[in-house]
């Protein structure tokens, strides 16, 4: 009977037997990059490992240059070469194979396939494909090494530095190269290459940088890898770095970075600022209605007050056109001149006959007493002249107001033949209908007749008051 355990056993040992035949640890993994060099060996590490029960059908290697050829197939223990590698084929493990005398024109995809059966006779193909590059001295573009420094300072994770970096190269190796080189300080200090990349050896200079000569060459110890054949160290180029102009370059980094820093700092600032905005933003909702509410009851308000100034300012218009109305009837003004008597005796009222206006009829010129019509303040002006008799005399007036004498304005001759003049000018308070006149008070009262230098005037200045 089987039990679901038995299953479960019976696919992990199907699952074992299907990965017994595979690639041993040691083989050169899928796509590796081999280097050779021109007239040398290339050595394709390619190895399975197997258990008991499991055997190898037969290796075919293919060479796919312009088109895919084979280059050999092993089968029931015998290595079949074709002509083209014929004498140069050795085979390595159980599925690589060293090929003498390569050329340079031989790079490109070297590829294997392994055909085998596993113990169930159930039959297994392993591929492998490795990019080979064959060099013709030093492994590098032209032959001959090249160094430089790099305008831009490189960034050290170990340091968190910035350094000034010089390159060697340009090396053909696509990734970890089999050979390095070696550089001579100024101080003549022989120091490795920090990385490679892109085909560069890189030197990243210890800060504060030395100025000076910086030689990069390939030690004697990798000379073979790097397809020299000679004395190594005659392959050298060297670059004067300029300790002024490399810390210019380190400041130029820090720069940069710093202003990357600062763009990234602002942006997160914004980032935070919108993050607090959205955030308030259903509170600000709630404030603004409450604002909202709150402006509508002030608008309101503002409103009432409004239309009662409207009300109120209506009413004061209302009043002040009435007021300019009746102002216009209640202008009060006369002027009066030439005396009906020029010798009045004691105690008599000065009647004018000349009206020359009189708005208002406040001026009787029947009685020469100006009624107010209205109360208010009144001006009034009077002009006297006397005429001296020769045995002396003069003029003596009084302004009356409602029966009491305000004003007094008097001359006084000598014993000489003269002319002589008095005023009155005052602003008097008059109620309606009370009157105002100019009254003799004693004297020779001789008054001149020829001229209308005697006159009276008077007008209202303000009503009401
Ligand atoms: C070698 O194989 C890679 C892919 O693995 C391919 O991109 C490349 O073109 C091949 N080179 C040659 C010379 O065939
Ligand atoms: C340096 O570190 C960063 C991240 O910390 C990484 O992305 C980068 O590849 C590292 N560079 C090197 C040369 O190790
Ligand atoms: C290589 O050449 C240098 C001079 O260019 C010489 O000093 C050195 O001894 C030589 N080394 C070998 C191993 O021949
Ligand atoms: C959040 O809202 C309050 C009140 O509405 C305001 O004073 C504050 O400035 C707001 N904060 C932001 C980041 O907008
Ligand atoms: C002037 O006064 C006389 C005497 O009092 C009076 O009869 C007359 O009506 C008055 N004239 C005017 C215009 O009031
Ligand atoms: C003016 O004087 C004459 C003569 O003295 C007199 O008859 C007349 O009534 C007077 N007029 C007035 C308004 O007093």
């Amino acid at each position: 009977m089987r039990t679901p355990l038995h299953q479960l056993l019976l696919l992990l040992l199907v699952a074992s037997e299907c990965s017994c035949i595979q690639w041993s640890s040691s083989a050169l993994k899928e796509d590796s990059a081999v280097y050779a060099c021109d007239n040398s060996d290339l050595i394709l590490s390619w190895d399975v490992s197997k258990t008991t029960g499991e055997t190898i059908v037969d290796v075919q290697w293919y060479y796919e240059g312009r088109s895919q050829e084979l280059i050999a197939m092993l089968a029931h223990g015998h290595l079949n070469v074709m002509p083209a590698f014929s004498g140069r084929v050795e085979l390595t493990g159980n599925a690589g194979l060293v090929i003498h005398h390569v050329t340079a024109g031989e790079k490109g995809n070297y590829s294997v396939e392994v055909n085998a059966v596993d113990a169930s006779g159930r039959s297994v193909t392993l591929r492998r494909k490795a990019a080979v590059l064959i060099g013709d001295g030093l492994m590098t573009t032209n032959g001959q090494l090249h160094v430089s420094q790099m305008a831009v300072a490189v960034f050290s994770n170990s340091t968190q530095q910035w350094h000034v970096a010089l390159t060697c190269g340009t090396f053909t190796y696509p990734d970890s190269p089999p050979s390095t080189v070696e550089w001579t300080t100024p101080s003549g200090q022989s120091v490795s290459s920090s990385q490679y990349q892109e085909g560069q050896f890189l030197l990243l200079l210890d800060n504060p940088v030395s100025g000076g000569s910086y030689t990069c060459h390939v030690p004697q110890r990798s000379a073979s890898a790097a397809c020299l054949h000679g004395n190594s160290t005659d392959v050298r180029s060297t670059v004067v770095v300029d300790d002024v102009k490399a810390r210019l370059t380190l400041l130029e980094a820090e720069n940069r970075q710093l202003k990357e820093h600062l763009i990234v700092v602002m942006d997160l600032a914004n980032v935070k600022i919108n993050l607090a905005m959205v955030n308030n933003v259903s509170g600000e909702v709630i404030g603004l209605k409450a604002e909202n509410e709150q402006l509508k009851e002030r608008l309101a308000q503002q409103e009432r007050v409004v239309h009662q100034t409207q009300a109120t300012m209506n009413s004061v218009s209302g009043q002040l056109v009435q007021h300019l109305q009746d102002e216009s009837t209640q202008r009060v003004s006369f002027r009066v001149s030439h005396l009906n008597n020029t010798t009045p005796t004691h105690d008599e009222v000065l009647i004018y006959t000349w009206v020359h206006n009189n708005h208002g009829n406040g001026y009787n010129s029947s009685t020469g007493k100006f009624t107010a019509p209205f109360t208010g303040i009144y001006c009034f002006l009077s002009t006297l002249c006397g005429i001296g008799s020769g045995s002396g005399g003069g003029i003596a007036v009084h302004l009356v107001v409602d029966g009491a004498a305000e004003l007094y304005a008097r001359t006084d001759f000598g014993s000489e033949w003269g002319y002589d003049m008095g005023t009155h000018q005052a602003a008097v308070h008059v109620r309606a209908g009370q009157s105002v006149w100019l009254l003799t008070s004693g004297g020779s009262n001789v008054f001149d007749s020829s001229t209308a230098c005697n006159s009276f005037s008077g007008f209202l200045i303000y009503y009401g008051l």
